[in-house]
């Protein structure tokens, strides 16, 4: 039974995937960096179509196995970004890493908790909110895009302060004294849109890593409701997990 059902699998395996399977075959003895041969080279190649391993290639550079440097040509990429899931701020992830971080503030404005925001943030429906939007970058690259929602009443000035300083986490312990301690944090995939594609400097369509963040501080008061756009192609989270015996 498991031999026909694998059998029947090969046999639906579109023509792209093996050229996807032999391209990873080639870049797994190659070191970052290396330049893969051009789509016409592969066509000729493999003897296949250019749209063939137009599919695979892209399907690779999706997945950050390899990168396109536009006018240059295909290379094998570096090794993804390992960041632990934990209750950090992104700037002391970046740090803790060994990376640089700096950010873009694309949008700071006060608006009105819908239904959703004011239940995550504990405030009645119309009342005054921030919504900050910011470009995250790691080494002067674009890597995620994230958008906060935090009580305009609590954090009165919030937006100054963030103009004059990158991390929110900062602004949020120097300026008002409060600390996130705990999260509920979610991740499931999206695809970029041309806005976010355009942002960090992927193709349209590109996996991403949408993380959303509810954090609180110790007195269990909620403190923001983030979400962020993580480029697939360049992130992998760890998250520990550790099984409680009962004794
Ligand atoms: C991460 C979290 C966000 C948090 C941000 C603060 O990206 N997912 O929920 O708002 O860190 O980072 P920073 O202090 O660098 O602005």
């Amino acid at each position: 039974m498991v031999v026909v059902a694998s059998e029947r699998a090969a046999s639906r395996e579109p023509k792209y995937y093996l050229v996807k399977r032999h391209l990873l075959d080639l870049i797994a003895a190659l070191p970052p960096g290396t330049l893969v041969p051009t789509e016409r080279v592969l066509t000729v190649e493999l003897g296949t179509s250019r749209t063939t391993v137009r599919r695979a290639l892209s399907e690779l550079v999706g997945e950050g196995r390899l990168v396109r440097r536009h006018g240059s040509g295909t290379y094998v990429a570096e090794p993804k970004i390992t960041w632990p899931l934990q209750m950090t701020s992104f700037t002391e992830q970046a740090s803790a890493s060994g990376y640089s971080t700096s950010t873009r503030l694309l949008e700071a404005t006060r608006t009105r908790a819908d239904e959703g925001i004011a239940a995550r943030l504990g405030l009645r429906v119309g009342a005054s909110t921030y919504f900050i939007e910011r470009l995250r970058l790691v080494d002067d690259t674009p890597m995620a895009v994230e958008t906060s929602h935090l009580s305009a009443a609590r954090f009165p000035g919030l937006i100054p302060e963030l103009r004059k300083k990158s991390s929110l986490y900062g602004v949020l312990a120097e300026n008002y004294g409060v600390q996130p301690v705990e999260a509920e944090e979610t991740i499931e995939t999206a695809s970029a849109s041309p806005r976010e594609a355009d942002l960090l400097g992927v193709d349209t369509g590109s996996p991403i890593l949408l993380l959303g963040r509810h954090s609180f501080d110790v007195d269990g008061q909620p403190i923001e409701y983030v979400r962020s756009w993580y480029r697939g192609d360049r992130y992998t989270f760890v998250a520990r997990l550790s099984a409680h015996r009962q004794e």
